[in-house]
């Protein structure tokens, strides 16, 4: 756990993350995303409890996990009078690279995240795409199995976004991948699996599929070429669906929203349906309003419980899952 002051920023947080999945670490903004990757990376210091990664706890590990893990942190005013390439350096002395060791892996990595042309530029001077590019370049400096990203695409143009979201499956590709965001679309893009955090807790674990589809089954609006109430009490016969509403009619063409039953995505019924009654399906998808009508729900209601926070701790270990555990337990100590 931490506080500031009065603030508690990261309460109790335990979630796992199989090796090679991309999650992400969804929440708004002061939710205490940044607290807890820089507890991670040991930016920061626990007030109190342990915090455990891949079994091994911080406390007895600290100058292996520092090395096993490469951190992008949000902007970071402090070095911003350096060179791209003293940074990368500068940033693997600090994760206890030897010189040698650091000579060896530049090269790679300058050529893996593209900064050939900016390695003897103050970073002050490249744009926020290139500047998250040497950010990206120190962090897997260590060769780390994992990343940890403060997000990675905030304050990026619509097309820098996009390169950097490439860059980011690049360089994750074969690693653990943890990435903040405030945006609920960059977790679609870029996460096969999402935490979610509010005020400290964690409120929600899973794929984005199984999230909204947990809570009160999936959205889906559908589009056939159709006789309107012939579609709808097909639709409504679905096991798979729990509810059916009819949207505005176009062009002979009927739209409903449908809601899956509890846990059950309907999509594959649906347009089996619709071929073996012979349908033309013109739209057939996932609205992306449900995972927002979760977010929101989960971060604007009431402040979560200590139940609902440590169920939501409880998230499956399978075989491989690398762990990662603040636990409460412990003194309360000031900041
Ligand atoms: N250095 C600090 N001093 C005081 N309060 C802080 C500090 N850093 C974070 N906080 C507070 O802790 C909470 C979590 O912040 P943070 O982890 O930065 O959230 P996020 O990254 O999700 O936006 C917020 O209430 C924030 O105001
Ligand atoms: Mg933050």
């Amino acid at each position: 756990m931490k506080r500031f002051g009065e603030t508690v920023a990261v309460d109790s947080a335990t979630f796992s993350i199989d090796r090679g999945e991309v999650v992400g670490f969804l929440g708004p903004n002061g939710a205490g995303k940044t607290t807890t990757m820089r507890l991670l990376t040991q930016y920061l210091e626990p007030d109190g409890g342990s915090i455990t990664i891949d079994g091994l706890s911080l406390e007895d590990h600290p100058i292996e996990l520092r090395r096993r893990i490469g951190y992008l942190p949000e902007t970071n005013p402090l070095y911003r009078d350096m060179l791209a390439g003293e940074y990368i350096s500068f940033m693997g002395r600090l994760r206890g690279m030897s010189p040698g060791e650091i000579r060896a892996r530049t090269d790679d990595v300058v050529a893996e995240t593209g900064i050939e042309a900016v390695y003897y530029r103050p970073i002050n001077q490249l744009s926020k795409g290139y500047r998250q590019r040497v950010g990206l370049a120190q962090a897997i400096l260590s060769e780390p199995e994992i990343l940890i990203l403060d997000e990675p695409t905030e304050g990026l143009d619509p097309n820098q976004r996009v390169e950097i979201r490439s860059l980011i499956r690049d360089v994750g590709a074969d690693r653990t991948v943890l990435l903040s965001t405030h945006v609920m679309q960059e977790v679609r893009k870029t996460c096969s699996r999402v935490v979610i955090i509010n005020r400290g807790h964690i409120v929600a674990d899973g794929s984005v599929d199984e999230l909204v589809a947990g809570h009160g089954g999936a959205r889906i609006i559908v589009e056939l070429e159709a006789p309107p109430d012939d579609a709808r009490d097909a639709l409504a016969d679905l096991p798979s669906v729990a509810r059916t509403e009819a949207l505005e009619e176009e062009a002979g063409r009927a739209r409903f929203a449908v809601e899956g039953a509890p846990g059950r995505d309907p999509r594959a019924d649906i347009s089996r349906l619709a071929a073996a009654r012979d349908w033309p399906l013109w739209e057939l998808h996932l609205a992306q309003a449900s995972l927002e009508d979760l977010f929101r729900q989960l971060t604007v209601s009431a402040a979560p419980t200590e139940e609902g926070a440590g169920d939501a701790a409880e998230g499956g270990t399978e075989d491989g899952a690398q762990r990662v555990e603040t636990d409460p337990a412990g003194e309360e100590v000031e900041a």
